[in-house]
């Protein structure tokens, strides 16, 4: 297969990562997860103490530990902090909390984006985020905004967390998904937006594979002709 860059957006809970990870194991390709890399910021942030309103903190921690990203075995990305793998401690309600604040920083997403370039540049993948077909990958072959109505995404978030453990609250997790949502869109600096050229997916009701086939199918025909 040729250089295929296919880029999902979409807010909290639509189904991204898992329906960009089944979309890449399909294909053979590599999966990029970029959320986790705002949420590896986020981990430091909470370990080293800094506030995520801080944005000169936030660089100069990452300078002192810097984030870096290895490919796992499963052709996906893992995120690693001081030399040690963090992917599995990426989804508490702490880090989820901080994401978004620190996520709205230039000078953050200027590190993350470049990291997220590097990817791209001389492989085929499939990354999912809020801004890959807008900013990271603006010349993407294939442009993905993935939807569902907010009161299904909370419901997945809620049943997801609740296996791995957390005790949350539906009503109070709806509420902060649908906050991290609106200052993810309103933020100055590559928000939460459809790309003009995108095409929308609504995942409401269906399963992961359904979606994974229409997003293939869409691949195909925009690959194709
Ligand atoms: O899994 P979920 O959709 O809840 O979030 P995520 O994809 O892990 O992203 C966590 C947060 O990182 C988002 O709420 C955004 O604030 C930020 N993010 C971003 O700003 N740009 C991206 N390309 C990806 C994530
Ligand atoms: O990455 P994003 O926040 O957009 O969503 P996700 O983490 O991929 O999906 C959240 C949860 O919803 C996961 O547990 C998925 O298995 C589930 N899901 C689903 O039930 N049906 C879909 N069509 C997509 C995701």
């Amino acid at each position: 297969m040729n250089h295929v860059r296919i880029a999902i957006d979409g807010p909290a809970g639509a189904g991204k990562s898992t329906v960009a990870r089944t979309v890449a194991k399909r294909l053979g390709i590599l999966y990029v997860d970029t959320g986790a890399m705002y949420r590896g910021v986020a981990w430091l942030a909470q370990t080293y103490g800094v506030s995520p309103s801080d944005e000169a903190g936030l660089v100069a921690m990452l300078r002192e530990h810097p984030l870096t990203c290895g490919r796992s075995e499963h052709d996906t990305v893992d995120i690693l902090a001081d030399g040690r793998v963090i992917t599995q401690e990426l989804r508490s309600p702490a880090v989820s909390g901080m994401v978004s604040e620190l996520s709205a920083h230039p000078a953050v997403r200027d590190i993350l984006t470049a990291l997220q370039r590097d990817f791209s540049r001389h492989e085929s993948v499939v990354m999912d985020g809020r801004d890959i077909g807008t900013v990271v990958m603006p010349d993407a072959d294939v442009k993905i905004f993935l939807t569902a109505d907010l009161d299904e995404r909370a419901r997945r978030r809620l049943s997801e967390m609740e296996g791995q453990g957390f005790c949350v609250d539906y009503q109070e997790l709806r509420a902060t998904m649908a906050e991290r949502d609106a200052r993810d869109a309103s933020r100055p600096v590559a928000p939460l937006r459809q790309a003009p050229d995108a095409i929308v997916v609504d995942s409401t009701g269906k399963s992961v594979e359904d979606v994974a086939d229409e997003i293939l199918s869409i691949a195909r025909q925009v690959l194709h002709g």
